[in-house]
């Protein structure tokens, strides 16, 4: 998803798992050779919503570490100026150890929430290396921690996509087959969301302009109920049938806000972020030009 909303650019190459295979060292030494980046951005990673976390704990940690340990110890091989990588707020400690809002300099305060311990200390692990190869070999690899994303070509399946995807293909089937639409818990946790295509520009801002060894925060702190959201995409989906919320299935945590004051310190601008309800409608308006033909990976 994040990989298919940067602009399409000369000079830019997009590289995917049908190309080469991250998880094999020397399909990373290929990819290398063959396109010789001054820059990375590395997006690559195995994700995916609560349940498949803990269904493929092992995986999700196995794939992650083997991805990023080959991208990062490669890129210094082959002399890579820059690696931008991707952790998620999803990898800092459970709320019993952190204080909100999260602030990057809390990554490593506590064990991640059990549900996706697998994906998330992988990802603390991409942090580690990073600044262990800056210390060691001084090479200007940065982190940055995204909080929740949705856009265009994101993964619709419903046992194992994020909150708001989920919301979208419900809503939009509810509508398209004149049925109800049942959503988990009270629909009254807030949480922060941010538009891939922001993502992508933040990630270019970054290239030119953050070459500090600690994660930087990158999410729109903006928060939402899921049942805001769930409200606007039944309004653009134009969807009068009724919204069930089933509280016997759990909210989970009322709130997760983060702090991207370090990325308004470097310039970056609260307003430079798309309005949440605009950038809904082209995620939806995208979905339903493309239903049934939209991702839905187990
Ligand atoms: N989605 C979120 O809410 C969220 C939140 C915070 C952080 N992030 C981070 O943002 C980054 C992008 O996530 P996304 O949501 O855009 O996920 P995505 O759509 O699933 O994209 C992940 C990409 O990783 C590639 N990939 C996976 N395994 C690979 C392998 N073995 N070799 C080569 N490529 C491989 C996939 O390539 P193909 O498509 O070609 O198979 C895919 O393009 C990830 O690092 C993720 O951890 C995501």
């Amino acid at each position: 998803m994040v990989g298919k909303s940067f602009p399409r650019k000369e000079g830019y190459v997009f590289v995917g798992s049908k190309d080469y295979d991250l998880k094999n060292v020397r399909s990373v030494k290929y990819m290398l050779l063959d396109h010789r980046p001054d820059v990375i951005i590395h997006l690559a990673a195995c994700v995916g919503g609560v349940k498949a976390n803990t269904d493929y704990v092992g995986r999700f940690y196995s794939e992650n570490i083997l991805i990023n340990h080959n991208v990062i110890h490669c890129a210094r091989d082959f002399d890579v100026k820059k690696v931008v990588s991707l952790l998620s707020t999803c990898i800092y400690p459970d709320a019993a150890y952190v204080k909100y809002p999260l602030t990057e300099d809390q990554i490593h305060n506590g064990p991640p929430h059990s549900s996706n311990f697998g994906y998330a200390y992988a990802k603390r692990m991409l942090d580690v290396q990073s600044r262990a190869y800056r210390k060691q070999y001084g090479c200007n690899y940065i982190t940055t921690i995204p909080n929740n994303l949705f856009g265009k070509h994101d993964n619709f399946d419903l046992q194992n996509s994020h909150v708001l995807p989920a919301i979208i293909r419900k809503v939009y089937e509810a509508k398209k087959n004149n049925t109800q639409v049942v959503l988990w818990g009270d629909g009254s946790p807030l949480r922060e969301f941010t538009y891939s295509n922001d993502l992508a520009e933040i990630l270019l801002f970054l290239v030119e302009n953050y070459n500090e060894p600690g994660p930087i925060n990158v999410g729109n702190t903006k928060e939402i109920s899921i049942k805001q959201a769930a409200e606007m995409i039944a309004e653009i989906f134009k969807f009068h049938g009724e919204i069930i919320w089933d509280t016997s299935k759990p909210s989970g945590q009322f709130r997760k806000p983060s702090d991207n004051s370090k990325l308004i310190e470097l310039g970056w601008k609260e307003e430079y972020y798309t309005d949440f309800y605009s950038a809904l409608c082209e995620v939806c308006e995208w979905f339903e030009q493309n239903y049934p033909n939209v991702r839905l990976e187990t």
